[in-house]
């Protein structure tokens, strides 16, 4: 049975009295989950939507209690540490996790990179040995398949595309996604929010379909 870990990270909610207004990233990934769900009964569903409810930033208590030993953890240590932990389970339980995020001034929001400042934590995640040379960093978690889902005001942020140097979002999440134990990544954008016309439009559509037909190879394959 597959656990799906469900983050949305937009700050507009997937419906709206006014649809125009209605998150893209956020309906494409539930166009994703809903298709999976449809194939295969998934065995947990986590949901977390960090847009509306932002995690919280750390702190230097909260890096003094990360690297305190576990046996000397005060309880109030302990505490400052619960939300990190509970966010660490989930992504620990997860077979299938999906970002879905807009671009914000060019990166991810900071309720999105919050929530990875929370995740990515040493003896949980990662662990750290010099002995390893110019990277002592290596990720504790593994065999997770990560679908990031975006959604862009402007275009041409992919390989060779004409704001290549500004894109700060997918290649970010690229990075960090070696924390969260994740071995395959695949990624599908629409564009072209801002200038509403017939290339949103079929940027999204486009969007859509590779949303449906990415939850339906996923989840025969774990139905295998
Ligand atoms: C605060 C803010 C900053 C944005 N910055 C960018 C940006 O840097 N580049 C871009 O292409 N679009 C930018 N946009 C447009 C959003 O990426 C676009 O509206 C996207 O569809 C939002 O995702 P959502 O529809 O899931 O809410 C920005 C939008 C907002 C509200």
């Amino acid at each position: 049975m597959t656990t799906l870990l469900h983050i949305d990270a937009s700050v507009r909610a997937a419906k709206n009295d006014n649809p125009d207004h209605d998150s893209i990233s956020k309906n494409i990934a539930r166009r994703f989950i809903h298709t999976f769900r449809e194939q295969q009964d998934i065995g947990e569903y986590i949901y977390r939507d960090v847009g509306v409810n932002p995690p919280s930033f750390i702190t230097q208590e909260w890096i003094g209690a990360v690297f305190t030993p576990e046996h000397k953890k005060s309880a109030q240590q302990k505490h400052i540490l619960l939300e990190s932990d509970q966010f660490i389970a989930e992504v620990s339980k997860a077979d299938i996790i999906v970002i879905s995020s807009p671009m914000y001034n060019y990166g991810m929001p900071a309720q999105l990179k919050a929530w990875f400042d929370q995740v990515i934590r040493i003896n949980k995640t990662f662990d750290f040995d010099l002995a390893r040379g110019d990277f002592p960093l290596q990720p504790l978690l593994g065999g997770k398949t990560l679908i990031v889902i975006t959604s862009t005001g402007e275009f041409g942020f992919e390989q060779g595309g004409i704001r290549e140097h500004m894109s700060h979002l997918v290649p970010h999440l690229r990075s960090l996604s070696k924390y969260l134990g994740v071995t395959t990544i695949h990624e599908i954008a629409s564009e072209y929010q801002e200038f509403a016309d017939a290339r949103h439009q079929q940027s999204l559509s486009n969007a859509y379909s590779q949303a449906t037909e990415l939850a339906q190879q996923l989840s025969n394959m774990a139905a295998e």
